[in-house]
């Protein structure tokens, strides 16, 4: 069975100790970072291109999870696929076409993942989820790090993951926005797979022990038989 993991996000990071920052999520032991793109107009804040990507790829062997708050997400994924991205995930709400993209991410041999922001609702998403790798549930309005978690978005992944089972499905459900050792049990409790982490993660002067315990806290019960979702 899989065990929930951190995946620290990059934009708490200080930019100009990049490197560091990579190291730290490695010997903190998390095996994947969350890469925030972020361009002026799907989020009201800017961060980085794939050039930044590619940099930072030279550095680590850790499994790079760009996530994309863009208009157009399908002018920008095959250059952060280029750069060295392992999953791209990008908001339904920025584009028309998600079939065709998730497609075109997996035809190219990377995870594909698709976001929710938190006035939109599963069924948004309810005729892609066979052919995701990742469904990333914002559990804050996307464009900056450390603010504090919608609850009401913790329904949503209890949602997302009922209906995984019930369909016999295998997207890993990621949480974003809001996440901390307090906010952790009850989104793993909903059935949440990863949690990106910002500010905690890179605040914390125990990263290690922090990945440690929330690899730690009980998953709920997966049993197909526990729900019958109607979507
Ligand atoms: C926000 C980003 C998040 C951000 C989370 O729009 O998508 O990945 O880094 O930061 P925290 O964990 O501080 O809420
Ligand atoms: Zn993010």
């Amino acid at each position: 069975m899989l065990t929930t993991f951190v995946a620290p996000s990059f934009l708490a990071a200080d930019f100009s100790h990049a490197a560091e920052a990579l190291e730290a999520v490695e010997s903190a032991g998390a095996p994947w970072i969350h890469l925030d793109i972020m361009d002026g107009r799907f989020v009201p804040n800017l961060t980085f291109g794939p050039k930044m990507l590619a940099d930072l790829r030279k550095h680590s062997a850790l499994f790079f999870d760009a996530h994309l708050m863009t208009v157009e997400p399908e002018s920008l994924v095959d250059a952060f696929i280029d750069a060295g991205a392992d999953a791209v995930t990008f908001h339904i709400e920025a584009c028309v076409h998600a079939h065709r993209l998730l497609e075109k991410i997996r035809s190219r041999g990377k995870k594909a993942g698709i976001s929710l922001v938190p006035s939109t609702p599963v069924s948004a998403i309810s005729e892609l989820l066979h052919c995701v790798d990742l469904v990333l549930v914002m559990t804050v309005n996307p464009g900056f790090g450390g603010q504090k978690l919608i609850p009401e978005c913790v329904e949503k992944v209890r949602r997302l993951s009922e209906i995984k089972h019930a369909r016999g499905l295998e997207y890993l459900i990621a949480v974003d926005g809001g996440i901390n050792s307090e906010t952790a049990a009850a989104i793993i409790a909903a059935g949440a797979d990863v949690l990106v982490m910002g500010s905690a993660f890179f605040e914390s002067d125990s990263r290690a022990s922090l990945v440690r315990s929330i690899a730690a806290i009980p998953r709920p019960d997966s049993s197909p038989a526990r729900q019958s979702p109607t979507i």
